[in-house]
């Protein structure tokens, strides 16, 4: 396993081939680093759910570099669903729609829909209109940490997750700290109306405004028949127990935002100015606190306005888990 610093053409090129030839290349989104392999090529693919040690079944999300290919990979798309990637793409947004035959179960867990984004990261662009001009149709990439723990904002958090499992012919690309921190909008685009079935920075509201869509918030136990990872109660969990009320001991880890002070003796880990800040901050954070061996993480959780949702959601699920 090698780490490539920043997108250098060559770095962008390296990534490519290896993709084609079947390794996994970490790489950076607007939102995480992704851990990705050619979505075509099964024993690549196989290889994600090694070293992530992801239970079969959970579906990925595969990585286009524009929404002109979504036809290889998806079909019956509704108007709704266009108007949302004509409006939100390159970005923070993932649409289930249902799938063509070029998608093969190993993607999807066997579901009849696929996951497909269409990230705004120059560098991850760069890497999949090189992959396409070699002939790939898709990158499949989760978030690049193992299963149900913290997702990576920098290479080094890939690398201190991963690079054990990782093989000396794949690649970690550095494109410095992810700009928006948690994991894409997901929308389920596979009935008459959009429901969100992760929140991210792009927001019912943002979608209500720009195309005036009522988004509804699908209910995690709503919709048994769609299999989402993030989706399970036990996620995003660091070491650490991470709790949302209460009282401080001391020597515990402490997040909120700027404008309220530390308890006495707790261990301030971040201190994001805003609702956008605290989603850049809070990952890494979290993985600060278990190197600093801490236990337990009182996190104060912002409002709800833009990506705030987002990470409300992440943080309940994150508390919830130990
Ligand atoms: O921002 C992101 O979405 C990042 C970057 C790398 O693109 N990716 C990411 O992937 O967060 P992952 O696998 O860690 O989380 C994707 C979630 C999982 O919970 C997965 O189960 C769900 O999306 N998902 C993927 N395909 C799906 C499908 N066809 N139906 C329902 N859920 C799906
Ligand atoms: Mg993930």
């Amino acid at each position: 396993m090698r780490i490539i610093s920043r997108g250098t053409s060559e770095g962008v090129k390296n990534a490519a081939a290896s993709l084609i030839g079947g390794n996994l290349v970490a790489f950076p989104t607007e939102t995480v680093y992704g851990l990705g392999a050619d979505a075509t090529n099964q024993n690549a693919v196989a290889r994600i759910y090694q070293v992530k040690s992801r239970p079969l079944g959970h579906p990925l999300i595969v990585h286009i570099s524009s929404p002109n290919n979504l036809d290889n990979w998806a079909r019956d798309i509704p108007e709704y669903a266009l108007n949302l990637a004509r409006n939100f793409w390159p970005g923070p947004m993932t649409l289930i729609l249902p799938r063509t035959s070029l998608v093969k179960d190993f993607v999807t867990g066997g579901q009849d829909n696929v996951g497909i984004r269409v990230p705004a990261h120059p560098i991850a662009i760069k890497i999949l209109k090189e992959f396409e001009s070699l002939g790939g149709l898709g990158v499949a990439a989760p978030s690049a940490n193992r299963f149900g723990k913290v997702s990576p904002t920098t290479a080094i958090a890939v690398s201190e997750d991963l690079s054990d499992f990782l093989s000396p012919n794949d690649l970690i690309l550095d494109g410095g700290p992810c700009i928006v921190g948690v994991e894409s909008t997901i929308i389920d685009c596979t009935h008459v109306s959009p429901a969100i079935l992760r929140p991210g920075a792009v927001t019912a509201d943002m979608i209500n405004h720009q195309l005036g869509i009522a988004m509804e918030y699908s209910n995690e136990e709503g919709d048994v028949k769609i299999k989402a990872s993030g989706l399970l109660r036990t996620h995003y969990s660091p070491k650490a127990t991470v709790f949302l009320s209460g009282d401080t001991q001391p020597g515990d880890g402490f997040i909120a935002i700027s404008s309220i002070n530390t308890p006495e003796g707790a261990i301030r880990l971040a201190s994001p100015k805003n609702n956008l800040e605290f989603a850049q901050l809070l990952y890494e954070s979290l993985r600060l606190a278990d190197k600093k061996g801490l236990k337990r993480v009182l996190i104060i959780q912002p409002d709800n306005g833009g990506v705030g949702a987002a990470i409300n959601d992440r943080l309940e699920k994150a508390a919830q888990s130990k």
